[in-house]
Order: structure tokens, then sequence, then C-alpha cells
């Protein structure tokens, strides 16, 4: 099989023209209980990349995530049989940073967004909570390309669904579309993607920063529940009908997304043959079923369920509408990323007293 081409370097800009008005408020005492205790939460929550991450922990670059051969789309093929084992590890770096580029470039979409909804959004609770979650995004941001940078040595471009995606959500002159787009969509996926990959990667590097990244996206969504839900209340038949539109075509752009074909395509896989692969592969069916089923009860939840809706999502996560529980799998996010703060906390706690003790035994008096 060919040797793979390094991807093309990720450099320039993208301009995508602003559609909607920037919105002063002049009631600075009013708020909404909930999304102003959710604001605290935000202020509270804050860290610093960092600190709060070992970048010192070693990642192998053929193999960064340490997750099961069978995860890989080429695996089980002809194509799999022909690749060394040096070819392989080369598939392995190629397929990790193509996923957490896209990881990468959805971040930020997520902060632009979150900065957008600063501007545009009536309620100064939301904006105060926005301003705070802009500040989470560029912190994923900044962890995600140190991660590609420092330890996989590669990123690939934005992929095409996802940059339609992101120019479609921003374009709109509604102040809730970036957020739908971005919060309730990419977000929902991404973050089901997150926390497969949390589960099952055997690297500590990688498993802590998707952890922590959940935890501060876990406040998101509670937010973009909250804000859409209580502004969708308002909202007319025809305009409803609009967003529902909007969420049909965004899931069905971001199930093209999932298939990562250019990685095939560099390691000399025909396209005709890679889009069956990845449309064919169990496992990446498993996987897409999954990243569906977190983003439905979320659309249930903020009032776009219509009979249309429900057909996609039946279509999507094949049958099964009902979706995950959102606020145990939340809960569950926020305690995973403590337990992993404790292990560590406890662990640099062991290793300074065990400094003390040493310290200790070299400063005695051997005489004594
Ligand atoms: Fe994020
Ligand atoms: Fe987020």
């Amino acid at each position: 099989m060919t040797s793979p081409t390094p991807p093309p370097p990720v450099s320039g800009h993208w301009t995508v023209p602003a559609g909607a008005a920037s919105t002063f408020s002049w009631e600075y005492g009013d708020g909404r209980d909930r999304l102003l205790a959710l604001y605290q939460r935000g202020k509270d929550r804050q860290w610093d990349a960092v600190r709060r991450i070992d970048w010192d922990l070693e990642v192998d670059p053929t193999d960064p995530l340490g997750t099961p051969d069978e995860a890989l789309p080429l695996y089980g093929t002809p194509y799999w049989e022909r690749l060394g084992p040096e070819r392989r590890g080369e598939l392995r770096q190629h397929v990790a940073a193509w996923q957490f580029s896209q990881f990468l470039h959805g971040e930020q979409g997520a902060m632009i967004c979150a900065a957008r909804i600063v501007e545009t959004t009536p309620g100064l609770d939301a904006k105060f909570f926005a301003a705070t979650q802009t500040m989470d995004e560029a912190r994923h941001v900044e962890i995600f390309s140190r991660f590609l940078r420092e330890k996989i040595g590669m990123s690939y471009p934005v992929d095409d669904s996802l940059r339609t995606l992101l120019d479609d959500t921003l374009r709109d002159s509604r102040w809730d579309m970036p957020y739908l787009g971005m919060q309730v969509l990419v977000e929902g996926m991404a973050l089901a993607a997150f926390g497969l990959l949390r589960d099952t990667t055997r690297r500590p590097l990688p498993r802590r920063l998707l952890a922590y990244v959940m935890q501060d996206e876990a406040r998101h969504v509670a937010f973009g529940r909250m804000a859409l839900r209580d502004h969708y209340r308002g909202l007319t038949a025809a305009e409803l009908a609009e967003r529902e539109e909007f969420v049909v075509e965004g899931c069905h752009l971001m199930r093209n997304r999932l298939r990562g074909t250019e990685v095939l395509e560099n390691f000399g896989v025909p396209r005709g043959a890679a889009l069956r692969i990845a449309e064919e592969n169990e496992r990446l069916g498993v996987f897409r079923r999954a990243l569906f089923s977190r983003i439905a009860p979320c659309v249930r939840d903020i009032g776009l369920w219509s009979p249309e809706v429900q057909e996609a999502f039946a279509g999507l996560c094949d049958g099964d509408v009902r979706g995950s529980d959102l606020d145990r799998l939340m809960r569950q996010d926020d305690e995973i990323a403590e337990a992993l703060d404790a292990r560590r906390f406890a662990a640099e706690e062991r290793a300074r007293a065990a400094e003390i003790d040493e310290m200790i035994t070299e400063g005695a008096d051997p005489d004594r």
C-alpha cells in the first residue's frame, strides 16, 4: 500500500460574515435564578490547562490513544492485511490526528459561537454565562491544539461538513441559531465522541484531557437546554418548524462528517471503497448511533420534537429515539473528572510524604 502523505499544513484564516445584531440590555438587576446559578458555577469551576494537566505524560504518536485496533476503520478489510506494522502505526496516528483535529476546529467554532451569544442574546443572565463559556472553549482549543502539536505531531484541516454547518449557523441572523447548531448539534455529538474515547483510551493523558473538557461541557449543555427551552416556548409553530428543519438537516450533515474518509484515501484506498468501508464498519455504526442518542433527549427537551424530527432520529439512532439519560450522564461526567483529580492529588501527596521521609532519614544523625 502507498505510504500516506502528511496532511497539508493547517494555516490561514476563514471569514464568515455575521448576520446577527448586537443587543444591549439595560435591565441590570434582573435575571433568571437558574441561569445566574449556572453562571456562578461557571466562575467557580474555572481552571488552568497548564496546571491541571500533566503535560509531561508520554504519548506514543503511533498509538496515541491505545484503543483496540478493531476500532480502526480498515481493520478486518484486505487493506489492513496489506499494511505492515509500521504502516499500521501511521494509520493510528493519522486517524487520531483527524479525529482530534475535528474536535479542535469544533471547539474553535464553539468559542466563536459563545462569544456571538454574548453579543446577540437579549438577556444579561445569558450573556454572563456565555462569557464564562467563551473562556471554557478557549481552554478547550488550547488543550486540543497542544495535544495535536506536542503529542500526535500532525493536524488535519476542518472537514467539509463541519465547515458547512459552522457557516450555516454563524450566518444566521436569529440569535438562537448559532446556539442550536453549535451547542446542541456539534457539541452534543462531540461530547458523545469524547465520552466514548475517554472510556476506551488506555492512555492517561488523553483520558484526563477529555474528562476535564467534558466536565465543562456538562455546564454548556445545561445552559443550552435552559436558554433555548425558554426561548422556544414563545415561538410560533412556523418559527419552531424552521428550527426543526434545521436540526434534521444538521444531523444528516453531521452523519456524513463522521466518515473521515480522507484519511483512508491518504492511505491509498480509492474514494468509493473508503466510503463503503466507513458505511459498513460495524463499530463505526455503533459509534454513530451513540452520538445521536446523546442529542435526541436534548432536542426533545428544548421543544423541537415534531414527528419529522422523531422520524429523523429513529433513522439515525436505529429506532431508539429515547436516547440517553442526560442528567445522569452529566453527573457522571463531573464525577469522573473529580475522581481523576483526587487520584492525582493523592499520588502527589504520597510522593511528597515519601520525599519528606527520605529527607528526614538522610538528615538523621547516624550515631543516634
Ligand atoms: Fe468545548
Ligand atoms: Fe462547550
